[in-house]
């Protein structure tokens, strides 16, 4: 189960790092990347200086998770995660028992370089599995294949660190068939928690247009919808509980890190394109990677965004980023913001939503269906 919500200003923190480095870009994705590693050295030098620009604001804050995301954070060479991980527990003040993840890309997982994760106080690695179809793979310049996938499961497996997997659902020339094989395989691999994403094609100009000239590769989204809800059964069926739009996991093993976003607890986010939530603040970083650099070489934090949030502001975000959990929110929370609202066309919306089983009230909660979570974007905007 998901602990219960604290007050934003008790909660312990959590600390996000990006690490921009991969070895190619893939098709789909539009994170803030590099396939240039000359910089390498010099980035986890300001990303350093960043956490020292940072310590004393943080100074009296726990933090109870750390996520080194990307990019592909495994790609660095593991002593460079030790010390990275090792400077930040000299500057923050990290509890014993953290959640500490590193986003992991299959073909760099082996049993040494697991063991030095491990060593270097990694204890969850989110790997990018996508798929278990070598075409579906290939097709979007992933570069593993599936057996290399199920080799890194075993091998994370083995090694004790709890472990997550990607998938996405509609990537070109997935099948229900090859679709469902793909999940079976990864619940099966000893994973303590799944994500499986819904592809956005919009992301990038590759998958948009490849999708626009040949819409018969891709599954239709009555199909993705069929698929979604047997995917929660299927998981649900080998002990996974559904816990957020895109999240499922073993009890227990919800990822900490995350849920604090949903949560709106404090986090600090370090490295170019890196969010935080802070002192009441919505803050972020330059997503250019030189601009990053130079400021921080400047000795100013390189924010191209810091904006305290008004009362209503804070309100809109409990609800639709608390709605995502499937917790839900207090019905009085969202009845009290849907009749007070200037949308005048809320309160009939908020009523049909519930009569269509797009919502539902459970306890004293509204939280969406399985089924309402698949239209979840278009309610989720009328709170944004
Ligand atoms: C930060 S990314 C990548 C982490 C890691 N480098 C990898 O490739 O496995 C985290 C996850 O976002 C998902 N993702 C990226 N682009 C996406 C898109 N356009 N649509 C849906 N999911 C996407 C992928 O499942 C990916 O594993
Ligand atoms: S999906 Fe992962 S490996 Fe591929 S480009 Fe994005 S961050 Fe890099």
């Amino acid at each position: 189960m998901i602990p219960a919500k604290v007050d934003a200003p008790q909660a312990a923190a959590g600390l996000y790092v990006h690490l921009p480095y991969c070895a190619s870009r893939c098709e789909y994705c539009a994170f803030v990347v590099t396939t240039d590693g000359s910089s390498r050295g010099r980035y986890l030098d300001a990303v350093g200086r960043e956490a020292a620009l940072v310590a004393e604001e943080a100074a009296g804050a726990t933090f109870d998770s750390v996520y080194c995301g990307g990019g592909t954070p495994s790609l660095l060479p593991p002593d460079a995660i030790a010390g990275l991980l090792a400077d930040l527990r000299s500057r923050f003040s990290i509890g014993e028992g953290a959640e500490v993840t590193l986003e992991a890309n299959p073909e760099d997982v082996a049993p040494e370089t697991a063991g030095a994760w491990r060593e270097a106080g990694v204890n969850r690695v989110s790997v990018g599995v996508q798929s278990l179809a070598d075409a579906e793979l290939s097709a979007v310049g992933r570069r593993h294949d599936a057996a290399r996938a199920r080799a890194a499961l075993a091998t994370l497996a083995q090694s004790g660190l709890s472990t997550s997997g990607d998938l996405i659902l509609g990537l070109p020339g997935q099948t229900r068939e090859s679709f469902r094989a793909s999940l079976a395989g990864l619940a099966e691999a000893g994973v303590e928690h799944v994500s499986i994403y819904l592809l956005e094609t919009e992301k990038t100009k590759t998958i948009e247009e490849d999708r626009r000239l040949h819409p018969d590769r891709y599954l239709s989204d009555d199909a993705q919808a069929e698929l979604w809800l047997e995917m929660g059964e299927t998981l649900a069926a080998r002990g996974f509980a559904h816990y957020e739009i895109s999240n499922w996991a073993r009890p227990g093993r919800e990822a900490r890190h995350n849920v604090k976003y949903w949560q709106r607890a404090p986090t600090l986010g370090l490295g170019v394109s890196a969010h935080e939530f802070w002192g009441g603040r919505r803050r972020a970083n330059v997503s250019n990677l030189d601009r990053y650099l130079e400021e921080i070489s400047g000795g100013r934090r390189p924010l191209a965004l810091d904006q305290p949030l008004t009362a209503a502001e804070a309100v809109r975000e409990e609800i639709f980023l608390g709605l995502r959990l499937s917790a839900g929110i207090p019905a009085e929370q969202i009845e009290a913001f849907v009749v007070g609202s200037e949308d005048v066309r809320l309160w009939n919306d908020y009523e049909g939503w519930l009569a269509e089983g797009i919502l539902e009230r459970i306890g004293g909660n509204v939280r969406f269906t399985e089924r309402g979570y698949l239209v979840s974007n278009g309610v989720l905007s009328r709170f944004v």
